[in-house]
């Protein structure tokens, strides 16, 4: 292994993975960066094109090599689960890239790893590293948006050719990106949720995962706190642009995510005393949330900035707008939280939480909407 300040990565699995490769290349407290996919001939080229200090044909070779610290996880949704137990059962640190796992059993046994082992666990969640979501925490924390009255979050993406696990799964297996931010800005967690499936899926369509629905559509009530959260996700057959939001209404002022990510900014309202018996006076400005490099070591601060990534980068990035900027946050967070040998800011329970809260839905939605509670990990 390199010496506890200098670390041995390994970012497995190079569709969406491949983004983060040229992060970890300059990040300072990053020795080595290898990678790995079944798919030798991308692992090759994309080595080729970043540079690798080695290439490994399967995440069981990365396994077996004594040499490595730390593994990023970037493989398809339905193996992060046990990918990352076997990762924190080699004694690796585990990042994965969203879902945790869509089994909650998965999800408690990766708790009760990172706990025994003392191994940093972190989902990798771009929604919470956002440059919108780093500007409105800072409203939040300031009060400027007042006492928190609802919420509501949204990720609609047609999934249609994409690889075929996709096909069919329930939409709320992936709601992290919808319910995530939310729960990090109020601080706390989702205790209770009924959803209600929306639309239909062909017989063939709804085979793969026993999943009717192209839409979910669910309401959380939430731990010690008197807001609910309203969040919607859809995979197919919802014609409308990616988008993948948050609003958040206070008594003071709310946040409102753009109609279209593209030509578009946030909104930002702010209420005023009244002037009048009937009503309460409104402004509206638009939100251009500032840059956030400055908060990264100046070899990263770049991949903040939409345009670093090729015209080959993947698809997911391009519609998300970089995600905005979260990735080498991301990144810098992984490996600073094993460096300084504390929790990672989503670690294990935390990343259960988000992950869960959708899981539940999907339950419920399959029950009819009956309701149901969310487990906590406590
Ligand atoms: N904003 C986000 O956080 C975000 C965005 C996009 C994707 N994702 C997540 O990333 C995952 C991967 O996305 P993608 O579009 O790159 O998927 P993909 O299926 O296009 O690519 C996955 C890659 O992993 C490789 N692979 C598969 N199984 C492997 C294994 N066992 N060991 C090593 N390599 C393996 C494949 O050969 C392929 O190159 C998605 O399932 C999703 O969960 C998250």
């Amino acid at each position: 292994m390199a010496s506890p300040q200098r670390l041995n990565v390994v970012v497995v699995g190079l569709g969406f993975g491949a983004e983060f490769v040229p992060i970890y290349r300059v990040h300072p407290d990053v020795a080595t960066v290898g990678l790995c996919d079944v798919d030798a001939e991308r692992a090759d080229r994309l080595a080729a094109t970043y540079g690798a200090d080695r290439v490994y044909p399967s995440l069981e070779a990365v396994l077996d090599d004594d040499e490595v610290d730390a593994v990023h996880l970037v493989t398809p949704l339905t193996e992060h689960g046990l990918q990352s137990i076997a990762t924190l059962r080699a004694g690796k640190h585990c990042a994965s890239t969203v879902p945790m796992a869509v089994d909650e059993r998965d999800l408690s046994e990766i708790i009760a790893l990172e706990r025994s082992t003392g191994l940093t666990y972190m989902m990798m969640e771009t929604a919470v590293f956002t440059r919108e979501f780093l500007h409105v925490k800072g409203l939040v924390a300031r009060g400027e948006l007042g006492s928190i009255t609802f919420a509501r979050g949204a990720h609609y993406q047609d999934m249609s050719g994409w690889p075929p696990y996709w096909e069919g799964l329930p939409p709320m297996w992936y709601g992290t990106h919808a319910v995530a931010p939310l729960l990090a800005l109020l601080d706390t967690h989702a205790v209770e949720v009924h959803c209600f499936g929306s639309g239909r899926l062909d017989p063939a369509e709804e085979s793969r995962y026993g999943n009717p629905y192209p839409a979910e559509t669910a309401i959380f009530r939430l731990h010690g706190h008197d807001a609910a959260l309203e969040v919607t996700r859809s995979l197919s057959r919802v014609a409308r642009p990616y988008t993948e939001s948050f609003d958040l209404y206070g008594d003071r002022g709310g946040f409102e995510w753009s109609q279209l990510e593209e030509d578009e900014t946030p909104l930002l309202f702010a209420m005023g005393d009244p002037e009048h018996t009937r009503h309460r006076p409104i402004t509206v400005t638009r939100l251009k949330a500032p840059e956030t490099g400055d908060l990264l070591p100046p070899s990263l601060a770049r991949f903040t900035r939409e345009g670093v990534y090729g015209a080959d980068g993947h698809l997911s990035v391009a519609q998300g707008s970089g995600h905005g900027g979260s990735h080498p946050h991301l990144v810098h967070e992984f490996i600073r939280s094993i460096v300084e040998d504390r929790p990672s800011l989503v670690d294990a329970q935390t990343a259960a939480r988000w992950t869960a809260a959708g899981l539940t839905a999907h339950r419920s939605a399959i029950a009819g909407g009956t309701t149901m509670s969310v487990p906590t990990f406590d």
